[in-house]
């Protein structure tokens, strides 16, 4: 069976680490793009990757590159290219840099990799995977963004951390946009199959939601020169690993929603089965009272956004 091509636009830290997690777990062949201005650095980071493969024993041929040329007729293109938090910056302090990056990408993806299903990781993300499906014009369901995953895992990690279990025995779901107003779904929470709700006082629940709000922040908080990138890329190689096994994972992407919540054509993180036809189905949950009222100001906030980058593009 032919390997999938995956292109990484981005070769930095998110971008590189997404490379080596998909190479690892053997998704397909690999193409890390990045601007010329970076000169051979994208040729270095792939060739290392590459000598790593006999150690791991993974079969993946890895090419970096400053062209469009070598990512043509990609089956995944992930893009994590743009401007990382400094220490006291908004994820949406980078949208006029970022809109503007994602513009000239998405103009090159659309021409070279017309049939790929197009993975947005730059910030802020529920405003750039919009700006992504603008200009490619690709259908809804091929564009998509990954921040669920990765807030999602933060949670649980929390709550694996609270309760002294294993991580891979939580099971949870948080929705909305990639940001302060994130809406955790106590409702969807789990361990081993117990409500966490019988598990976690609400008064330390909510710390713990709290603390999965600012996860990001947290993180560029101890780094200082950046924002995280290990959990990020394993979450966007999750991702991928779904689109070109065909596994139907059901996990909260951020997912373009029409009829679906009422949300009237914008990006929101909800969940959905994602295969080779990238997001196959958003799944409608019946949210309670308080549920409905955080999603919509969720909802709210990132249509605050889109209508901010649409002056700046
Ligand atoms: P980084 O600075 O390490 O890497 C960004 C790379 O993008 C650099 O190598 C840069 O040269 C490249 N780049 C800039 N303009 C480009 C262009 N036009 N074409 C191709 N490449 C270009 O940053 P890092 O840490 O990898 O973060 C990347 C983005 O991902 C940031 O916007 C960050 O905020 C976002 N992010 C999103 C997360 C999410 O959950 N959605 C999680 C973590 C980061
Ligand atoms: C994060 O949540 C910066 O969005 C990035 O870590």
């Amino acid at each position: 069976m032919k390997r999938a091509k995956i292109t990484i636009v981005g070769a930095g830290n998110v971008g590189a680490t997404t490379a080596h997690w998909c190479a690892a777990a053997e998704l397909g062949d690999i193409v890390l793009l990045d601007i010329p201005q970076t000169e051979d650095m994208p040729k270095g980071k792939a060739l290392d990757l590459m000598q790593s493969s006999p150690v791991f024993g993974f079969d993946a041929n890895i090419v970096g590159t400053t062209s469009y040329e070598a990512s043509a007729g990609s089956d995944v293109v992930v893009i994590t290219a743009g401007l990382p938090r400094k220490p006291g910056m908004s994820r949406d302090d980078l949208l006029g840099t970022n809109a503007k990056i994602m513009t000239a990408v998405c103009t090159e993806v659309k021409k070279t990799s017309p049939n790929a299903i197009v993975i947005v990781v730059s910030n802020p993300l529920d405003a750039m995977v919009q700006r992504a499906l603008q200009v490619t014009g690709f259908p809804p369901n091929r564009v998509l963004g990954q921040a669920g995953v990765l807030d999602t895992a933060r949670y649980r990690t929390f709550l694996a951390m609270e309760l002294g279990v294993s991580v891979e025995d939580v099971s949870a779901l948080l929705m909305g946009g990639h940001g302060d107003t994130m809406v955790p779904m106590p409702s969807c929470t789990s361990v081993g199959g117990i409500p966490v709700t019988q598990l976690i006082a609400p008064a330390r629940l909510e710390e713990i939601v709290d603390r999965t709000r600012k996860g990001g922040a947290e993180i560029v908080g101890l780094l200082k020169t950046g924002s995280a990138y290990y959990a990020p890329a394993a979450a966007t190689a999750q991702m991928v690993e779904a689109i070109v096994k065909d596994k139907k994972r059901l996990i909260p992407c951020a997912a373009y929603c029409d009829k679906e919540y009422g949300v009237g054509g914008f990006y929101v993180g909800v969940p959905v089965i994602l295969g080779t036809g990238g997001v196959e189905k958003i799944v409608e949950l019946k949210l309670t009272a308080e549920e409905q009222k955080a999603f919509q100001l969720s909802v709210d906030s990132v249509k605050e956004l889109v209508k901010v980058m649409a002056g700046l593009v």
